[in-house]
């Protein structure tokens, strides 16, 4: 994509609409759909305008620094770049240009147990920070062998992924026949040729899979593939086992539940990120924000909380950070950057939310995420989100 297009996009709405543009609408509908009647999916991103900011006056803001740091690891903005499957899906560029992207803003990359480039490869292309998302397989042996090579590769922490037990009910998908790798069959075809970028890009790049796996990988919807090799009685027994196997730093991400999140600190968890996995899975659960303060109380300062899901802009950062997030993580944003334009794509995405946190923080009156509190927030008493749509 010409880059005064991307110049161009002064959100990430505006790039949303130029990932529509170039996508294929299967591989835009994974991208940007979520389960049953989407309600989490526009709710994760609404919450956020039932919370006003009470920014400070005259507080001196020529020095802004939004440094920070996540289970140690320093970061140059609180934000961190949340696992996602299958990035060649969006542009050939796929996980590699997204970890670059992200080392060069200074976040933290999480790479997915699904990513369509190989955490070894991933690896190798960038150096900055990376952590590793796992899901637990029904092989053992397949599981061990996934931290051994992650540890080897230098990823600096596990993130459990415990929302997807199975896979939620994407009507978008099974209305695409989404198969991955794609197959495009004849009802795809007219899309195709309208999408020329998209198709010219997937028919000359190498078979899409997931590049973690062996490779034998015949073509599967989402929904199969897990049934057939994803955990879904894994409990809490098991994470025992799991962190039994695991020597670093631990996040655990899909929870909306204080008493999941006591437990989680308990088991022994570092992180816990609360995430409903961007309104893909269980339709009607909690957006994050409208769940952090109670989860903030449950861990109690034994681990660190992480918001996962709906972020769009620097005010809902700081929305966040002022209920006790440490930290936010968002994969939408990257994937509408990586789907309209590849590296250059995600690097607009991450300069567009950079920016937009140090602007914020300034106009806040804050200068470090420090600083940041529950003095200056405060939640509507009539949700705003109800009232009107101020989020598409
Ligand atoms: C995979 O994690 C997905 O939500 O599609």
């Amino acid at each position: 994509m010409p880059t005064h297009r991307l110049a161009r996009c002064h959100n990430l709405e505006d790039l949303r609409r130029e990932a529509r543009r170039r996508a294929h609408p299967m591989v835009f509908d994974y991208l940007d759909g979520g389960a049953d009647d989407e309600v989490t999916l526009r709710r994760n991103s609404r919450a956020f305008a039932d919370y006003e900011l009470l920014f400070r006056a005259l507080v001196g803001v020529d020095a802004v620094d939004s440094a920070t740091t996540v289970l140690g690891t320093p970061c140059a903005v609180p934000i961190i770049a949340s696992p996602s499957a299958g990035n060649r899906l969006f542009h050939t560029e796929g996980e590699i240009a997204v970890a670059r992207a992200a080392a060069e803003a200074g976040m933290i990359y999480c790479l997915s147990t699904l990513s369509s480039a190989s955490m070894e490869a991933v690896a190798a292309a960038s150096q900055g920070p990376k952590w590793f998302q796992l899901y637990v397989w029904k092989d053992r042996g397949l599981v061990r062998e996934m931290l051994q090579r992650a540890r080897a590769a230098g990823y600096g922490a596990l993130i459990l992924t415990v929302d997807f037990p199975v896979t939620g009910n994407r009507e978008r998908d099974l209305r695409n026949q989404l198969l991955i790798p794609p197959k495009i069959r004849p009802r795809h075809v007219w899309q195709a040729l309208t999408h020329p970028r998209w198709t010219l890009d997937y028919l000359r790049s190498p078979a899409i899979r997931y590049a973690n796996l062996s490779e034998d990988q015949p073509a599967a919807s989402l929904a199969d593939f897990v049934a057939a090799q994803l955990h879904a009685g894994f409990d809490w027994h098991d994470v025992e086992w799991l962190l039994g196997e695991w020597s670093g730093p631990s996040l655990i991400k899909g929870v909306v539940r204080a008493d999941d999140a006591t437990r989680a600190v308990a088991a022994g968890f570092n992180g816990i990120m609360i995430s409903n996995h961007g309104g893909r899975q269980l339709d009607h659960s909690p957006a994050p924000i409208d769940v952090l303060a109670s989860i903030v109380d449950a861990a109690a300062g034994r681990a660190e909380v992480i918001l996962d899901g709906g972020v769009r802009r620097g005010t809902d950062v700081l929305k966040a950070l002022a209920l006790g997030a440490r930290a936010v993580s968002a994969a939408r944003p990257y994937l509408y950057g990586l789907a309209a334009g590849g590296h250059a794509g995600v690097r607009r995405a991450f300069e567009l939310l950079t920016t937009a946190v140090r602007r914020d923080m300034a106009l806040l009156g804050i200068r470090t995420p420090a600083e940041m509190d529950a003095s200056f927030i405060r939640r509507l008493s009539a949700p705003a989100s109800l009232q009107q749509d101020t989020r598409t």
